[in-house]
């Protein structure tokens, strides 16, 4: 199948859940398996603020595809048994949690709203202590299983671009492309720092180098699904790259790949 000839260029599709009925997910993924031969996915995963989420929307936007933001479903997994006031050392409750998030994505002419129980929390699940109780969240199994149906239930026709840690290695083996991003700890404090200021919010780079390189020392050494490319990865350094130029050399990819 020839992605290029599915081209769809205004706008984003984006997968919706919502997410409160597990069976309804678990007879998806069922149907899922029987068509995800044919369904195309294109992997992003890579370590925290490499610029998978901003690529992978572009690159969603110009194929038409849906988009899954794995992260955030951990995110809310985070807020949510925050909400419910969980100890971390509550790992049964916690994936009972993810197994059952009452989650809706809905997109807007600003981008993805996300909602929990109805309540837009968008930005809240940005924080940076958010991501950091995620990644804690994201290495008890029970969660990661919890969110496995989930998250292939996001693939659809006529594609699904997702981005993560483990959408490669676990979530879509079989996916025919898979990228690995990653650019130096410097440098990804460096954009987050200004997606902060831009948002007018007070930041400090040497604060958010050291979350960064924990987070990203939490993902690579957990014993389930950790951060690591894939074997038939491809391998990107953004470092010294702009966004453009990193879509473009995805979207080539894409052509080369998905023909
Ligand atoms: O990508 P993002 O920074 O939003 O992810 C938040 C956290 O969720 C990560 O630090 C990681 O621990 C976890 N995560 C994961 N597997 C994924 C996506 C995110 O473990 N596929």
């Amino acid at each position: 199948m020839l992605v290029t000839d599915t081209v769809i260029l205004d706008g984003i599709t984006t997968g919706v859940s919502t997410g409160s009925d597990p069976e309804q997910i678990s007879r998806k993924s069922v149907l899922i398996n029987m068509t995800s031969q044919i369904v195309p996915v294109i992997t992003i995963d890579g370590p925290s603020g490499a610029g998978k989420g901003t690529i992978a929307q572009n690159v969603a936007s110009e194929l038409g595809f849906h988009i899954l933001d794995s992260g955030s479903l951990y995110r809310l997994t985070a807020l949510a048994s925050l909400n419910a006031d969980l100890d971390l050392t509550n790992e049964s409750a916690i994936s009972e949690i993810a197994l059952n998030l009452p989650v809706v994505f809905k997109p807007t002419s600003s981008g993805l709203q996300i909602l929990l129980s109805g309540k837009d929390v968008s930005e809240t699940i940005r924080k940076e202590e958010i991501g950091m109780r995620a990644s804690k969240v994201a290495a008890i199994p029970a969660v990661r299983d919890a969110l496995l149906a989930r998250q292939r239930g996001f693939l659809e026709n006529p594609g699904l671009v997702a981005d993560g840690r483990d959408l490669g290695t676990t979530i879509f083996p079989d996916a025919p492309l898979k990228v690995f991003m990653t650019a130096s700890a410097e440098e990804r404090a460096e954009r987050r720092y200004k997606q902060l200021k831009a948002k007018g919010i007070n930041a400090n780079i040497a604060a958010l180098v050291k979350d960064l390189k924990l987070r990203d020392e939490q993902d690579a050494n957990r014993a389930v699904s950790p951060l690591k490319p894939a074997a038939d990865a491809i391998q990107i350094d953004t470092t010294e790259m702009g966004i453009d130029e990193v879509t473009q050399m995805v979207l080539d990819l894409v052509k080369q790949r998905l023909a």
